[in-house]
């Protein structure tokens, strides 16, 4: 089996993953959570199923932008997990240290990326950060989509999707509903005969 591959990701209800800044402080409608890039960590406690779908993955690919901006929140929130960050500008001295055992810079295709985790036998993917969502889409190498939609219109920002080669048939897996009004919603990708 290939490795899996899951995206992850809040959104505004326009689309967004960040306002043009990169900044997050819509995620929870109150501007106190500028420190983390995912609605876990809300105040209250819910955590939409973000850790069971962490105990599910076993590395991420992690888009460069996203990974410098997570560097500034202090804490490394991805212990345990095999992370590549994909980059032509970063070199593997700009990566802190302590993480050097676990992130790795890689500079490729999504499909040589993913090689390199499938050879070492890691088996399911978190792939994030914007531009490298689209890439993978682009490459047909998403497996499952989950999107968190909070109920927020920011106007402007980093778009998760962009364009495409062919369109992506998808097949709806399941939609919940919280209290704090955050749509969550899973895909699968239909992937054609002639993707892998
Ligand atoms: N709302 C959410 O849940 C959420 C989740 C994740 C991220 N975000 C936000 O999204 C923003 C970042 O997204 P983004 O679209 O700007 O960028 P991104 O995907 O995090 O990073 C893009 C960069 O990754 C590198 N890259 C990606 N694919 C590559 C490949 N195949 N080969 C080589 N390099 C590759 C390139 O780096 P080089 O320029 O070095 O070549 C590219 O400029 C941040 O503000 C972050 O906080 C939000």
């Amino acid at each position: 089996m290939p490795t899996k591959t899951s995206v992850y990701i809040a959104t505004s209800l326009d689309g967004f993953i960040a306002r043009p800044d990169g900044s997050l402080d819509w995620l929870d409608g109150s501007g106190d959570n500028e420190t983390n890039d995912h609605p876990e960590t809300q105040s209250s406690g819910e955590d939409y199923g973000f850790k069971d779908f962490m105990d599910r993955i076993d590395s991420m690919i992690l888009g460069r932008t996203t990974f410098q901006q997570v560097l500034k929140f202090g804490e490394w929130p991805y212990t345990g997990k095999h992370v590549i960050v994909p980059s032509s500008t970063l070199s593997p001295e700009e990566v802190p240290e302590r993480l050097q055992p676990e992130v790795k810079i890689a500079n490729g295709e999504p499909s040589e990326l993913l090689s390199l985790l499938d050879i070492e036998g890691y088996r399911h993917a978190w792939i994030d950060g914007g531009k490298t969502i689209q890439r993978f889409l682009r490459a047909g190498l998403i497996d499952e989509i989950t999107v968190s939609r909070i109920p927020v219109l920011i106007g402007a920002g980093i778009p998760l999707f962009g364009e495409l080669v062919r369109d992506v048939d998808l097949e709806h897996a399941q939609t919940s509903c919280f209290d704090s009004g955050l749509v969550q919603s899973r895909y699968r990708v239909v992937r054609s005969s002639e993707e892998h």
